[in-house]
C-alpha cells in the first residue's frame, strides 16, 4: 500500500475542493487529497509552536532552498535580487497585466487555459486576445499562423502555462525557444506559468524546458512564475514567486504592486523552504503513484468509453476530456446529475463541451469516479 492510498477526510474541514458541494465527490479544484510531505508538516508544527505570528519577511534560509531548488532541478543559476515573492501565481498574472500593458492595450494566451488566465486582462482593462491551441498528430500545440494572425500592434504580453494546465503538455524546447522568438519579434512580455513544472510524469521522455534557460537575449521580455504549492499541496498556504532576471522589468513588475497584494504568511515561508529542501523522494513516490492513476484514467476512457476523448497526459494531475463526441454538451451538468460528481468546467477554460478532471486523488476514490461515470454514461 502506498502512503497516497491513504483517505485522509477533508469534508468539514473549510476545503474548498470538499466543502464547495457537500452533495457530491470533488474531482475539481487543483488540489490533491493527499498529505504534504511528512517534513512540510514537521517545519509547519515548529514554526506554530514558537507562537508569535507577526508580520514574516523570507527568510535566508527560504531563498537558499529557492535558488538551490533552480540551480539542481533547472540547472539555473540564479541571485536572490531576481525573486519577488508573492502570496500566489492568480495575483502575479494580474500584477503582470497592469505592469507590462495600459489601459485599453491587450494580453494574448491560448485556448484552452486555466480560467485566470482569461479574467486578469479584466483588473488592468486591457484586451483580452485568445487562439485555441490545435490537435497535431494527436498532440495539443501552438498554432503559430493563428497567433501572427491574432497578435496586434497594442498587443504587449504573452500569458503561458508551461506544462499546460488543463491539456497536460509539457511543451518542448523548440516549442519554447519558438514562443520566445514570436514574443520578441512582436514586442511582447513572455510571463511564463510553470507552477506544474515538478508535475511531470514522464521526464526522461518530456523534460521540462523552463524560460529561465532561453538565451541570454530574452530575459530583458521574461518573467517565470513558480511555486512549490500545487507539487506538495501547501496551496493553501499561500506561497509562490516570480523569478525576474532583468532589473528594469522586475522594477516595472515590483512598482505596480502598489497596495494590491498581501503580506505573506510565516507559514507560507516556511512550508515553502522544507518542500524544496526535503520534499525530493517524497515527490518521486508521488509522480509514480500519480502515473499509475493517469494510466488506470486514460485506459478506461479510451477503452470503455470511446467518445469521451483524453488527451495523452505528459504532466499535472489534470485530465481534460472532451464530450463532444457524445453528444453531451453540458458534461458538468451531466456528471452533477447523473454521477454525482463534481469536475471543473471546460466552459471555464475557453472551450464548451470538455470538463476537466482531478486525479490527485487515492486510487479507490478514483475508481469510484471512473465506475460512476461509466455508469452514468452506459445508461
Ligand atoms: C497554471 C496555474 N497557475 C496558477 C495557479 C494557482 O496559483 P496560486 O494558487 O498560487 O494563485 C494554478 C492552480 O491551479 C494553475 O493551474
Amino acid at each position: 500500500m502506498s502512503i497516497f492510498d491513504v483517505a485522509t477526510t477533508r469534508r468539514g474541514t473549510g476545503s474548498l475542493k470538499w466543502d464547495k458541494r457537500p452533495e457530491l465527490q470533488p474531482f475539481w479544484v487543483a488540489d490533491m487529497d493527499f498529505l504534504s510531505p511528512p517534513e512540510v508538516i514537521e517545519a509547519l508544527h515548529q514554526r506554530v509552536e514558537h507562537g508569535v505570528f507577526g508580520y514574516a519577511v523570507p527568510h535566508d534560509g527560504l531563498v537558499e532552498s529557492i535558488l538551490c531548488y533552480l540551480d539542481k532541478r533547472h540547472g539555473v543559476s540564479a541571485s536572490a535580487e531576481h525573486l519577488v515573492h508573492l502570496g500566489g501565481l492568480v495575483p502575479a498574472l494580474s500584477l503582470a497585466g497592469r505592469a507590462f500593458a495600459d489601459p485599453g492595450e491587450a494580453l494574448l494566451t491560448c485556448t484552452p487555459v486555466y480560467p485566470p488566465f482569461l479574467n486578469v486582462h479584466r483588473d488592468g482593462a486591457l484586451e483580452l486576445i485568445t487562439v485555441p491551441y490545435v490537435l497535431e498528430d494527436a498532440q495539443w500545440v501552438f498554432d503559430w499562423d493563428a497567433m501572427e494572425n491574432a497578435v496586434t500592434d497594442s498587443t504587449k504580453l504573452f500569458l503561458l502555462s508551461n506544462p499546460q494546465n488543463p491539456l497536460g503538455r509539457v511543451f518542448s524546447k523548440e516549442e519554447i525557444l519558438q514562443l520566445a522568438e514570436f514574443c520578441d519579434r512582436h514586442d511582447l512580455i513572455l510571463v511564463s506559468d510553470e507552477i506544474h513544472c515538478d508535475l511531470i510524469l514522464e521526464e526522461e521522455r518530456t523534460p521540462h524546458f523552463t524560460a529561465l534557460q532561453l538565451p541570454e537575449k530574452y530575459a530583458v521580455r521574461t518573467i517565470t512564475l513558480l511555486s512549490p504549492s500545487k507539487t506538495y499541496n501547501i496551496a493553501g498556504m499561500g506561497y509562490a514567486y516570480a523569478v525576474i532576471p532583468d532589473k528594469r522589468l522586475r522594477h516595472m513588475f515590483n512598482r505596480k504592486s502598489g497596495h494590491t497584494l498581501a503580506e505573506i504568511t510565516c507559514l507560507g515561508y516556511y512550508s515553502a523552504e522544507a518542500a524544496y529542501r526535503h520534499g525530493e523522494p517524497w515527490r518521486r513516490e508521488l509522480i509514480s503513484y500519480l502515473r499509475t492513476n493517469r494510466d488506470l484514467l486514460t485506459a478506461f476512457c479510451r477503452e470503455k468509453l470511446g467518445n469521451v476523448l483524453i488527451p495523452d497526459i505528459e504532466a499535472t494531475y489534470l485530465a481534460w476530456l472532451d464530450f463532444r463526441p457524445t453528444g453531451i454538451t453540458e458534461p458538468n451538468q451531466f456528471l452533477e446529475k447523473e454521477a454525482a460528481l463534481f469536475l471543473s468546467d471546460g466552459r471555464l477554460f475557453g472551450a464548451p463541451g470538455h470538463t476537466r478532471l482531478n486525479f490527485g486523488c487515492s486510487r479507490a476514490l478514483l475508481q469510484e469516479a471512473i465506475t460512476a461515470m461509466g455508469n452514468a454514461l452506459g445508461k
